[in-house]
């Protein structure tokens, strides 16, 4: 074969190579990003919890009599997909300080930016929101209005008025009634079989009080650092325990659902379990809450003070998708204080169930060294086995010490280089401080393509509280 033969082989090779990329272009820009026909109603959810999730199951079940309609995550929703329907509803909460849902920060900042236009693009339009929120927290459904403003902004035209209910209330409950039966939670009876102090309680004195395992149903004394309490629960046998055990995974929560006596209606309050089903008993990791008049938060108080050994309880596992890491062989950053641990030690005690599982590096805040020993005590079953794990300790009441998310930044070479492009971060915790410093502390520490790319790519798991 001549140079010239060679030469004209390689152009030609390169041609017919941009020709195929070219049409793989065309082919992906041309499709919608969700599989829709345009003749349906698409329900769109945003949830950071599952709750708004539920809803629009239950809204598109209701709706289905009349309407095809199609149930999407916000995650997998593209601006574009809204120009392929004429009917869309939302259902979304509000996260952080009146921010979307981690699924819904792509799609929320794409429609800003449109909306910033004030077009015409979205006046083929009808659509509905559901907001989902806490009249606890200032911003009440700030998400579900923005949302709402954004997309009237675009010439969409509302079929209802903005509705928002208070989820803490429970005000959403009716809402779900049209869930087929067995999409709906069946409770169970959960039974205290152990109760520990996690950390040292310090008496009024500046005393410590040594540890009191199993003895704390006694405790009697205000004492001046939150206790953390570790529980064991056991399951009790039901037609349903088998079927509990196959959907609960690392990651999910409990529901107790707690009476009211005064006003005969339950509410429920959430913990993250600390175990897997492999474990058989679910584990929860408790700071009990005491307010300023000395008595205890309803949920708090009741497992940490109130509830006796051997006596049960009432409650539900919810599905906690955010929350669910799929990916075992990455590697996998772990990220809590305090009562956070809770969903450390789910996620690790599923890695050491697996062979060749990938490496995990597991950062956590405490208060002081010599009171707080809540990681190696939490994490025992683990440090022999063969799940191996790296810790960095960091003390907030010792002298240079400080918060997790400044351990992270020490640390911040190390930390870039263990996430690489695939690697999963679990945060677990309290979201004011907490959450919100680890947050920034990524955002530095991986700057903005790399951070967004973990969002976006569902690398970045926020179970906070
Ligand atoms: C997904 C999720 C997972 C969670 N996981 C866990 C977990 O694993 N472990 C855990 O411990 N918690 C967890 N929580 C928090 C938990 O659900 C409860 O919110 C917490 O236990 C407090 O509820 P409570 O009923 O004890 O308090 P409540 O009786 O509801 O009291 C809370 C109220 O007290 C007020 N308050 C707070 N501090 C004081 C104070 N010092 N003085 C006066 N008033 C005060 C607050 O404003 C608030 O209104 C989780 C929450 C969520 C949403
Ligand atoms: C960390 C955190 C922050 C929250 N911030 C807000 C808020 O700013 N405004 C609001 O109305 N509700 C807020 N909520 C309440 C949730 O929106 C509410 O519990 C909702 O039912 C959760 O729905 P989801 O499970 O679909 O995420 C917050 C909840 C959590 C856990």
């Amino acid at each position: 074969m001549t140079e010239t033969h060679r030469l004209l082989i390689a152009i030609a090779s390169i041609g017919l190579y941009m020709l195929w990329v070219a049409v793989l272009f065309f082919k992906h820009k041309k499709q919608p990003s969700n599989a829709v026909t345009g003749e349906e109603t698409l329900v769109v959810y945003a949830s950071q919890t599952g709750t708004a999730e539920k809803v629009a199951r239950a809204k598109a079940a209701a709706l289905s009599e009349q309407e095809q309609t199609l149930v999407v995550s916000m995650a997998s929703l593209k601006l574009n997909t809204l120009s392929a329907v004429s009917k869309v509803i939302f259902v979304v909460s509000t996260y952080g300080e009146g921010e979307p849902p981690d699924a819904g920060r792509t799609f929320s900042k794409a429609l800003k930016k449109a909306s910033s236009n004030q077009s015409d693009y979205l006046s083929h339009l009808s659509f509905e929101v559901v907001g989902l929120g806490d009249k606890q927290y200032a911003a009440f459904c700030q998400f579900a209005v923005t949302l709402f403003d954004n997309i009237s902004a675009l010439g969409a035209r509302a079929l209802s008025p903005l509705m928002t209910l208070d989820a803490g209330k429970g005000e959403h409950l009716a809402l779900l009634d049209s869930l087929p039966e067995d999409a709906q939670h069946p409770t169970h009876a959960f039974t205290l079989k152990t109760r520990v102090q996690l950390n040292e309680v310090t008496l009024a004195s500046g005393e410590p009080l040594d540890e009191f395992d199993n003895q704390v149903e006694n405790q009697s004394f205000n004492s001046a650092s939150p206790g953390l309490f570790g529980l064991s629960l056991s399951v009790d046998n039901t037609n349903h325990t088998q079927e509990l055990h196959e959907q609960w995974e690392a990651g999910d929560v409990l529901e107790v659902l707690i009476p009211q006596q005064a006003e005969s209606s339950i509410i429920s309050r959430s913990y993250t379990i600390a175990s897997v089903p492999q474990e058989h008993d679910i584990k929860l990791v408790v700071r009990q809450l005491v307010k300023d008049n000395g008595q205890f938060g309803i949920g708090s108080g009741l497992l940490t003070h109130t509830l006796p050994l051997s006596q049960s309880l009432q409650g539900y596992i919810r599905k906690n998708s955010s929350a669910i890491i799929t990916d075992t062989q990455c590697p996998l950053l772990l990220i809590a204080a305090g009562s956070g641990i809770a969903g450390v030690r789910a996620q690790l005690a599923k890695r050491a169930l697996l062979e060749n599982a990938g490496p995990v590096w597991i950062f956590f805040g405490e208060r002081h060294p010599s009171h707080d020993n809540v990681l190696d005590k939490t994490l025992s079953p683990f440090q022999h086995g063969d799940c191996i794990f790296q810790k960095s300790v960091i003390f907030s009441r010792q002298e240079g010490g400080g918060y997790v998310q400044q351990r992270l930044i020490e640390q911040q070479d190390e930390v870039k280089s263990f996430l690489g492009d695939t690697g999963q971060v679990y945060v677990c915790g309290q979201f004011e401080g907490m959450g919100q410093g680890v947050d920034t502390a990524l955002q530095s520490i991986l700057k903005e393509q790399a951070y967004n790319a973990l969002a976006d790519e569902g690398r970045y798991h926020r179970d906070l509280y």
